[in-house]
């Protein structure tokens, strides 16, 4: 069988460092808030391309503090508005009305399914503070439009970096090599604040849940910081009702071996992508296309997930695990028909509903190898609906 995702054969690459940086943090007999948290913040940091990182239980806590910290530092208020897009993953909502904020549901663009730029303006309002750009199955969301509505508006602009650990945006459309061209910056860089998630299955895994919250901005790095440790800079002087949200040293000692090799993984899925691209023929399975040209194209995308449309997705999805090839679909239900957000279900998200209704996940991982992808090719094209 060829699985969607072989978590155990990803780890199992990093062997015997991963289990020895394990026994390494088991000998120390210090278990939270050590020298692995430390050094990892700060080599993530440098890999991200921010002065802060802060080192947190999860990548939704990520986003629900730096919202936090917003509302601490009285930049935003409950009931103030924050544009979303609507397609995401639920945790980057849940982030924000987890705060008394209100989401904004913009539509995504079909061809990258992330936020659609052209959306943006028309939804926003004296109320609206800020921008939740989710870099979607890791594909940059960041777009020359973004940064002109940001300053036009004075909006603090959050990344959801949670699936895009590695993509790059061009700050200038390159020219020449890509080597000697330095106007690069790294998703999670991009904007305000970023939010990262670390959980298994993302490009940059923990063996666990684990998250970051990367920022060039000292005082709310302050204020997160403390927030994520109960609302405490001096032990048992509380300045917030803040919470516990930790990155414990073991997933701290993990990441720092995975860290160094998550650029050549990241390579390993565009080389997926590209071969499902080239290969993929059949007429009734949309590839996924992307705005850019394929030189930049090519760094923006981590490939956390390979997504194709299909108007026949159950049949399709049925069919290829007949043939032994696991799938999954992100995400089967859009956030405004979920239960937990009942006051949405009569809102209308067309674009948003097709994605929901069409999109199938096809395995990608940078342990797959060729024949394997050859026959998710081979079985994709043989498909008839
Ligand atoms: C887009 C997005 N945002 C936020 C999260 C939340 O991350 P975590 O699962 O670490 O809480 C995830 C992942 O699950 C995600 O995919």
């Amino acid at each position: 069988m060829i699985k969607f995702l072989d978590v155990k054969k990803i780890n199992e690459q990093y062997e015997p460092e991963l289990s020895a940086s394990i026994k390494r943090v088991v000998d120390s007999g210090w278990y939270l808030l050590g020298n692995e948290n430390k050094l990892f913040e700060q080599e993530y940091a440098q890999y991200i391309g921010t002065n802060h990182c802060i080192g947190v239980a999860n990548g939704l806590d990520a986003l629900r503090l730096i919202l936090r910290a917003y509302l601490e530092s009285e930049w935003m208020k409950e009931g103030d508005e924050i544009i979303v897009p609507a397609n995401t993953y639920i945790a980057s909502i849940l982030a924000i009305t987890d705060n008394r904020l209100k989401p904004i549901l913009i539509e995504p663009d079909i061809n990258t399914f992330n936020i659609n730029p052209f959306e943006i303006e028309k939804k926003i309002t004296s109320r609206t503070k800020g921008i939740m750009m989710v870099h979607l199955y890791g594909q940059n969301a960041m777009h020359s439009e973004i940064e002109r509505l940001v300053k036009k508006y004075n909006l603090k602009l959050i990344e959801d970096n949670a699936q895009a650990q590695g993509a790059y945006y061009p700050l200038i459309p390159p020219i020449g090599g890509l080597e000697e061209h330095h106007t690069w910056k790294r998703t999670g860089s991009l904007g305000d604040a970023a939010g990262h998630s670390f959980y298994p299955g993302k490009n940059l895994g923990a063996l666990g849940d684990g998250g970051a919250v990367t920022t060039n901005d000292d005082e709310l790095a302050e204020v997160v910081r403390t927030l994520a440790n109960y609302g405490s800079k001096v032990k048992y002087h509380n300045e917030y009702q803040g919470l516990n949200s930790r990155l414990d040293e073991i997933q701290a000692a993990v990441l720092r071996v995975k860290l160094p090799r998550l650029d050549a993984d990241n390579q390993r899925r565009r080389e997926i992508a590209q071969y499902y691209n080239d290969h993929i023929t059949n007429a009734g399975i949309i590839l996924p296309a992307s705005r850019l040209s394929p030189l930049v194209s090519c760094l923006s995308h981590v490939w956390h997930i390979y997504p194709v449309l299909c108007e026949s997705r159950s049949q399709l999805q049925s069919y290829l695990a007949e043939k032994g090839i696991q799938t999954l679909i992100h995400y089967p239900i859009p956030p405004h028909k979920q239960e937990a957000y009942k006051e949405w279900s009569s809102i209308s998200l067309p674009v948003t509903e097709q994605i929901h209704d069409q999109i199938l996940s096809l395995p990608i991982s940078p342990v797959m190898i060729p024949e394997e992808t050859e026959q998710v090719v081979r079985i994709l094209n043989s498909f008839q609906a």
